[in-house]
């Protein structure tokens, strides 16, 4: 095995996964922290990360977070929660001394593929090879995520324009990111936003993946170090419909073992916009049905909101209410890593 392929493989051991603690400032301040009634700003996001990685015990359910640049320059000072330990430490080394793999994600948003259209291109390939070589030499960040977004619309979006342009960049930064010794988070995103079914969900997915993987066979990417972080297959939001775990895991799994090739080092998932709750019993379903149908690769979770959302709604942004915000932040952790055991 190489070296990047075990250092891939050390982020989806079993029992545990990935924070995806990664907003931009206007998503953060806006979906995160306004969303729930929290000021925002620089400050208030340092809290934020702080409220998140400085929880104790984390480590028993976390094999990496992935950071965003500002928090990178950031550290903790555990507000309320006088900690000798850990003050002062910058995230990416907190997390390190935890054994916790930082990460970084290193896309800079998305744009319109063309004037006017619904569809997006990931920005962020210019500079690049130096942003990486600064991230890793600096804040000894061991890997890296792309995202990209696909949009479902009727029979048809995605284009194949928004397919194609969206893996090419997606395989360049893979490569990248390998030649800077790090492992790549490959998530090419497939929205549950729209009015589509399950089945053109599962579709889309396999489609996605298939044209990753051509574009990927075509450069340099060496795929047993990369890792796919994923949608579930789900029907579109704007349906009403409540897809049963055993549906969702189906089709999931399905999907994924139709298009991404054994070699790859494992799957992640995002939550997408799915509840706690929902993201958690369809995780657990999807575990399922993987060890059920052999499939090769091992899965995990990589969540954002499912992991985060109930924390901030205790939080409020207020210092009095850390201790118990985290508690219901592990308590969230370990029903999430308690879904893929
Ligand atoms: O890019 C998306 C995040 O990494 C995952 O976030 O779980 O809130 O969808 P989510």
């Amino acid at each position: 095995m190489t070296d990047l392929s075990s250092l891939a493989r050390s982020l989806v051991v079993p029992g545990k996964g990935i924070l995806a603690a990664d907003e931009s400032e206007g998503t953060a301040d806006e979906k995160r922290l306004a969303a729930f009634g929290i000021e925002t700003g620089p400050e208030m996001r340092r809290k934020f990360r702080d409220l998140l990685l400085a929880t104790p015990g984390i480590e028993e359910y976390l094999s990496g977070v992935i950071l965003y640049k500002e928090t990178l320059s950031q550290k903790d000072t555990s507000d309320g929660i006088p900690s000798k330990e850990v003050d002062g430490l910058p995230f990416s080394e907190l997390l390190a001394r935890r054994g916790i793999i930082p990460g970084i994600k290193v896309d800079e948003g998305l744009e319109p593929i063309a004037e006017g259209s619904k569809e997006t291109i990931t920005k962020g390939l210019l500079g690049l090879p130096e942003r990486l070589a600064e991230y890793h030499a600096e804040h000894g960040t061991q890997f890296t995520k792309w995202r990209a977004a696909l949009r479902i619309e009727g029979d048809t979006l995605p284009s194949a324009a928004a397919l194609v342009e969206n893996a090419k960049r997606l395989a360049s930064y893979a490569c990248e990111v390998q030649r800077a010794g790090m492992v790549p988070i490959l998530e090419p995103e497939v929205l549950l936003d729209g009015a589509h079914g399950r089945l053109r969900s599962r579709a889309v997915l396999e489609q996605t993946m298939r044209v990753l993987f051509e574009t990927l066979n075509e450069q340099c990417a060496d795929i047993s170090g990369i890792i796919i972080k994923t949608s579930m297959v789900l029907s579109g939001s704007e349906t009403g419909k409540k897809d049963t775990p055993e549906e969702v895991a189906e089709d999931t799994v399905g999907a994924l073992m139709e298009s991404v090739p054994r070699e790859v080092a494992g799957i992640v998932f995002l939550s997408g916009g799915q509840t706690p709750d929902q993201a958690t019993e369809n995780l657990a379903a999807i575990t399922v049905a993987a060890r059920a149908k052999n499939a090769p690769w091992p899965l995990t979770f990589s969540y954002g909101r499912a992991l985060q959302e109930e924390a901030l709604s205790v939080w409020k942004g207020k210092d009095e209410n850390v201790t118990e915000a985290r508690a219901v932040f592990l308590a969230r952790l370990a029903k999430v890593a308690g879904a893929i055991t």
